[in-house]
């Protein structure tokens, strides 16, 4: 399953993402805000983490301005791994070397085609595995 979340800067960015990822043939869960208030983003963000378990295969995408609000909230998380991409490269290298299972974008940052673009990379790049998992098991046994 792949969730979407975002507060009211991102709500139309949300709706677009999530039928491009659903019309690839992706189950996905559209967990709001449905756009006719201002929202505070950290109640999404964490509604949407506590949605996603570690170790599955879920995923999850968190839009907001910005994306920085969405990924300080959603990384207070335990097993959240939540990523800021504002590219390609990073949104290939959050999966393939940081297993992260929490896309975050900022919709007042990004186009429309850079976001698609880092939406498919994210949903579709596994995880690489080896050294990194040693990696990303310290992240949490480390503190
Ligand atoms: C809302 O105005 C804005 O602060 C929010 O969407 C986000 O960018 C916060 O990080």
């Amino acid at each position: 399953m792949i969730f979407f979340a975002s507060d009211h800067a991102a709500v139309e960015m949300r709706r677009h993402l999530l039928a491009m990822v659903h019309d690839q043939g992706f189950d996905v869960e559209d967990l709001g805000a449905d756009g006719s208030q201002s929202v505070d983003y950290p109640d999404f963000a964490h509604a949407l983490a506590a949605r996603i378990s570690n170790r599955s295969s879920d995923l999850g995408i968190l839009l907001c301005g910005t994306g920085l609000g969405m990924s300080m909230a959603a990384n207070r998380h335990i097993g959240i791994r939540a990523a800021l991409c504002h590219d390609a490269y990073t949104a290939e290298m959050a999966r393939r070397h940081n297993d992260a299972n929490v896309l975050c974008l900022g919709a007042r940052v990004l186009g429309e085609g850079v976001a698609e673009q880092i939406v498919r990379i994210f949903i579709t790049t596994e995880f690489d595995g080896g050294r990194h998992a040693r990696r990303v098991d310290k992240i949490e046994t480390g503190v």
